[in-house]
């Protein structure tokens, strides 16, 4: 993993807190959201920036044994703690390392495009992440 322009850091002692107040904030809408895109059994999923885990942990449920949930961050001390066999984990920056082409049902991501000046491309990799036609939720 490579320098990041990523100011807040996972390990800032009340980041737990942080993201307890997100994802109460914003986990139904997102929650909703992915209910209606549908997300199900045999899904490929790919989580940009996992944080404190929730919506990974909401993915694990539906995409079931047959499906894969793939969570990455430039720091993974929450979403290491979640215990899933269809989970798994990356320290990865998705600012300098690739994803790969093609891969996934669904690319989510929520609160990290607009902490990266890079987003663009970004945006572009997660796009090239998804086969075609599949959907992407930010
Ligand atoms: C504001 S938090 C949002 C967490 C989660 N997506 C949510 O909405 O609950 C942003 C997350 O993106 C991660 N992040 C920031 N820059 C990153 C990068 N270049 N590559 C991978 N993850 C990154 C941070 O470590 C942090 O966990």
């Amino acid at each position: 993993m490579t320098e990041s322009s990523y100011v807040l850091d996972n390990d800032w002692v009340y980041e737990r807190e942080r993201f307890d107040a997100i994802e109460r904030n914003l986990d139904p809408g997102t929650i909703w959201a992915l209910t209606e895109i549908g997300v199900s059994n045999g899904w490929n999923c790919l989580e940009v920036g996992a944080g404190g885990g929730s919506v990974t942990e909401w993915l694990c449920k539906p995409v079931g044994s047959d499906g894969q949930v793939t969570a990455i961050d430039l720091n993974n001390r929450f979403v290491d703690l979640l215990d899933y066999e269809n989970l798994e984990v990356h320290e990865l920056n998705v600012v300098t390392d690739d994803l790969l082409v093609e891969e996934y049902d669904l690319v989510h991501s929520r609160f990290i495009l607009a902490h990266l000046p890079e987003r663009d491309s970004v945006l572009v990799k997660m796009i090239q992440a998804l086969r075609p036609g599949r959907w992407m939720l930010v």
